[in-house]
């Protein structure tokens, strides 16, 4: 059937690494055996293709700790993990806990709750920064994307947003109106209206050029205030405190966002859907700028990489939408991802999964730092804990993104058994397990290295 095509799509770099290329295509044909080509083949055929996801790289079989296991029995270290993965794949602990609340109460309809349910919220409420306080849960991110947005509607009687060019907080249709990648805005039609867009907080390709004053001086918080200023009734900022690429902001960035929201009584909503729980060396993101959102949103790793759940954490003074339908979700209090959610914090506090973060993610970025003074390929190294990134550019100067070249290290890495994304189509991100270790961590910086060093050699 014929449709019309406002955008073309296809060659769009964003959140994650196309799953459609002629490089994918050749590592099929290198790795991939007739079992494993006909599952592809079959799941081809009975799902419907989405950018990004479908059709699929390659299929597993089992999942553990750091490794990913495919259908011919090959491991690779996944430093992806669609950053669900904070306790590691199939967590003993998470599993257990999942095992034994299947036995006492595996569902619980609306209209009741139930024992694990209330201990996860007053568990949230307890570990989550400053007077954070009342929750809602539901099955997916996008989902309490959703609910967060609705909810700053009904407590500010206004329908506007500010989020960020280049960010991602879902896919459906109120998440992609906030959201800032044209493959998942473009071509679907009318968004939310009142949805304003700023730049993101990226120093190394500022739009106000502020490597050359020596650094981030906040010109695109400014901008971001004077729209504020302008538009006067925003509900809502919404966006990830850290964005996934990373973009690190200064401290005094969200403190100053912080500070013109307040001002302009609008809130503020934190999505650290991926990064919560650890990712960044802190339980929450928003702790390295000693910034309390009204609206926290957590979700991915919050059910342990087993169990989909998310949830809003919001300041008691929200709680103002009593006759509102805010998320209705069937399975908006389900035990078991309720277990699952307090074995994995559990899991978390005691085996110092924050602190291994830091450490580990301070001696990865020195070595990555390492990387780039023998790589001409390397232009930018950043991270915090451990969401790393390594921005590849074909020329220093200019800043070119080095797309085909970070493919190429995409896959050759995968053939060396190391599993990670790639974003804006030139950043290796790595975000393992806070699980991982030192070792690990070590093999896993060997072979982004040894991969460079290939695809410099040949001239990709
Ligand atoms: C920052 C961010 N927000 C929201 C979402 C949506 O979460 P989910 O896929 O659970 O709906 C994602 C998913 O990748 C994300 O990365």
């Amino acid at each position: 059937m014929a449709r019309p095509e406002p955008f073309d799509l296809s060659g769009e770099k964003s959140e994650g690494d196309s799953n459609i290329s002629p490089l994918r295509e050749a590592w099929q044909r290198d790795a991939l055996d007739g079992a494993t080509r006909e599952l592809l083949a079959e799941d081809a055929r009975y799902f419907l293709r989405q950018s990004l996801s479908t059709p699929c790289l390659n299929a597993l079989r089992a999942c553990g700790g750091v490794w990913l296991e495919d259908l011919q029995g090959r491991r690779y270290m996944d430093f992806h993990g669609n950053n669900v993965h904070q306790v590691g794949f199939a967590n003993p602990a998470v599993i257990a806990a999942i095992k034994q609340q299947l036995d006492e109460l595996a569902f619980c309809t609306r209209r009741y709750t139930n024992r694990v349910a209330v201990e996860l919220a007053k568990k949230l409420a307890r570990v989550t920064p400053g007077d954070l306080a009342k929750v809602l849960f539901c099955p997916s991110g996008t989902g309490a994307i959703g609910m967060a947005l609705k909810l700053a509607r009904v407590a500010t009687g206004r329908h506007k947003f500010i989020s960020m060019w280049d960010s991602f907080h879902g896919a459906s249709l109120d998440a992609i109106s906030v959201g800032g990648e044209a493959v998942f805005r473009g071509g679907v039609g009318p968004l939310l209206p009142g949805c304003e867009h700023v730049p993101p907080a990226d120093s190394y390709r500022c739009l106000w050029d502020c490597a050359s004053r020596g650094g981030c001086d906040l010109k695109c918080a400014s901008y971001l205030e004077y729209v504020l200023e302008h538009e006067r009734d925003v509900a809502a900022v919404i966006a990830e405190p850290i964005r996934s690429t990373p973009y690190i902001p200064p401290r005094e960035y969200w403190q100053s966002i912080r500070r013109a929201c307040d001002r302009h009584g609008t809130l503020l909503i934190f999505d650290e859907i991926c990064h919560a729980l650890g990712r960044t060396g802190r339980m929450f993101t928003c702790e390295h700028f000693d910034v309390t959102p009204d609206i926290l949103v957590l979700g991915k790793g919050l059910g342990g990489g087993v169990m989909p759940l998310a949830a809003i954490v919001a300041r008691p003074e929200l709680d103002v939408a009593a006759d509102r339908a805010l998320g209705h979700y069937t399975h908006e209090k389900s035990p078991v991802a309720c277990a699952a959610a307090l074995a994995t914090i559990s899991y978390i506090e005691e085996h110092g999964l924050v602190e291994n973060a830091r450490a580990l993610g301070e001696r990865a970025l020195s070595s990555l730092r390492g990387l780039a003074a023998r790589h001409a390929l390397i232009g930018d190294v950043r991270g915090l804990g451990l969401l790393l990134g390594v921005e590849l550019v074909t020329d220093r100067q200019t800043k070119e993104r080095a797309t085909a070249q970070a493919e190429e290290v995409m896959y050759r890495a995968l053939s060396k058994g190391l599993s990670f994304k790639l974003t804006m189509g030139n950043i290796i991100t790595l975000t393992p397990p806070l699980t991982i270790a030192a070792e690990e961590m070590d093999r896993a910086v060997a072979i982004v290295e040894e991969c460079l060093g290939e695809v410099e050699a040949a001239g990709c």
